[in-house]
């Protein structure tokens, strides 16, 4: 297939061959700061809207299929969790369910998680409030992202859900062209180094500060602490190669 755009990291050209594809249950995994979420929120058919959760250990089934709420009036209503808005979309069509650090939901919130995700066939809720069944529309999407660095770090359970699989290895193109030029290729190469890994938003501070103070010296310290000349040398040499 030709097209004008400039070519994507293989990563992001996995990803991109897979909602192509019309593959609705994705797990984006790997070192933070890449896009994951971003990319979850945006890419592929995201037209019906996409709804975000986010796990910590404190969640509960509230935030996946919603709770009863005391409403102006008085009377109790059922307020949708956001899994429930994503089944439902735009009301024409299912909307993208985004995911993020699945690995930290608790038990029955990932088991919610899953069933809410399952395939449209097995998938059903009786909402308390109607009584009615629902189901997911159809274009209803998961994305899944995790920062776990492989996926033997999950349950089984959820990998035999999301077969689909694609390690995040570098930012998205899009972002690293928020960054000055000459923090590119550094960033690029600096977000998948295990323990001396930099995230990308920890090149956007910099990028900011090293505007606004002025002193770049001054900024590496700030953001990068004692890895700061380390980091400054890498950027220089880098530039000295463009
Ligand atoms: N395609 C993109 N275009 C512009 N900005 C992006 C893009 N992808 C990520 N970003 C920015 O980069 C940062 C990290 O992205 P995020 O999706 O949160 O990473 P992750 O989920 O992998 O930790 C965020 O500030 C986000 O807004
Ligand atoms: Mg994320």
């Amino acid at each position: 297939m030709t097209t004008d755009a400039p070519a994507l990291p293989p990563c992001w050209q996995d990803l991109d061959d897979v909602l192509r594809a019309g593959i609705d249950r994705v797990l984006l995994y790997g070192p933070p700061g890449t896009g994951k979420t971003y990319a979850g929120l945006t890419l592929g058919e995201v037209g019906a809207g996409a709804f975000r959760l986010v796990c910590t250990q404190d969640m509960t089934t509230a935030d996946v299929t919603g709770c009863w709420m005391p409403a102006a009036d008085g009377r109790w209503k059922w307020l949708d969790g956001q899994a429930l808005k994503a089944w439902r979309g735009d009301g024409a069509a299912g909307g993208r369910l985004v995911i993020d650090e699945i690995d930290r939901a608790s038990g029955d919130v990932f088991a919610l998680l899953l069933a809410m995700t399952d395939s449209p066939e097995s998938a059903a809720w009786e909402h308390p409030e109607t009584g009615r069944i629902e189901r997911p529309l159809a274009g209803f999407s998961v994305v899944m992202t995790t920062n776990v660095e492989t996926v033997r770090e999950l349950p089984e359970a959820l990998l035999d859900r999301f077969p689909v699989r694609v390690r995040i290895n570098e930012p998205h193109p899009q972002a690293l062209s928020r960054l000055a030029s000459d923090l590119r290729d550094y960033a690029a190469r600096s977000a998948d180094l295990g323990e001396r890994r930099i995230s990308l938003r920890a090149f956007f501070a910099f990028d900011q500060l090293r505007s606004r103070v002025g002193d770049q010296a001054k900024a590496a310290r700030i953001v990068f602490g004692d890895r700061a000349e380390g980091i400054l040398d890498a950027i220089r040499v880098d530039g000295v190669g463009r």
